[in-house]
């Protein structure tokens, strides 16, 4: 699996989303677009009505990542308002295995995403359910926020699960991800990366994603 960079649209100008996604168009693989419910998350983002219209503007596939409560009942809804990658917390999920199985039944990508405290063991059973695991790298809730390096043990455990598991899942990080910490991520297993503050934080965000995607990739050799 190649080195896939997702910007993360949290750091983007809200009243402009549909330029800051154009921005990053012919350098990224896809636009991570981070729903907060103000309640799983101490923070309240954009909900469906933005995806929508984010979908018939944006050129690249949307990544969404669902910080909020009762994802069974909204994650399907996402993959059917055009995401192509729709992500659920497993801190949240009352039913994941139906509500992965609704997004992909919905023509999404299926992810589950893991706060730091959380260890991914316990799911390894479902891996034949889902195609992509989200590390979080930070508390979720806001960009701009340190890097936990005490993440990176996980991220091996979880890149050695995908690979005895035998599938083709991706595996996310998502966090204080830059220039001083993908190479370590990727050293340590993870493929694809969102990045907020880095890249919408440079003055070039085309060409900041270039540099992580060139440091991610010299990273795993
Ligand atoms: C935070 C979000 C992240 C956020 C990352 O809960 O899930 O996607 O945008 O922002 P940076 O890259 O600035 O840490
Ligand atoms: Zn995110």
């Amino acid at each position: 699996m190649s080195v896939q960079i997702a910007p993360s649209l949290l750091a983007a100008d809200f009243a402009r989303l549909a330029d800051d996604a154009d921005a990053v168009a012919s350098a990224a693989d896809w636009l991570h677009v981070d729903v907060m419910d103000g309640h799983f998350v101490p923070n309240l983002t954009i909900g469906l009505p933005v995806i929508e219209a984010l979908h018939k503007h944006a050129r690249l596939p949307l990544d969404c990542h669902l910080m909020i409560e009762f994802p069974d009942r909204w994650a399907p809804s996402y993959a059917e308002a055009g995401a192509r990658s729709v992500t659920i917390h497993a801190e949240a999920a009352s039913a994941p295995i139906r509500t992965l199985r609704q997004i992909r039944a919905a023509g999404a990508r299926a992810g589950l995403a893991f706060n730091p405290a959380t260890p991914v063991e316990p799911w390894a059973d479902l891996l034949a359910e889902v195609d992509m695991l989200l590390l979080m790298t930070i508390e979720p809730g806001f960009g701009g926020q340190e890097f936990m390096p005490l993440v990176l043990p996980k991220i091996r455990r979880a890149r050695e699960l995908i690979t005895a598991h035998g599938g083709e899942i991706w595996l996310q990080v998502d966090g204080g991800v830059g220039d001083d910490t993908i190479g370590r991520c990727a050293e340590a297993g993870a493929d694809m990366f969102v990045a907020g503050s880095a890249v919408y934080g440079a003055a070039d965000p085309a060409a900041a994603v270039k540099a992580l995607r060139d440091l991610a990739t010299a990273a795993t050799g």
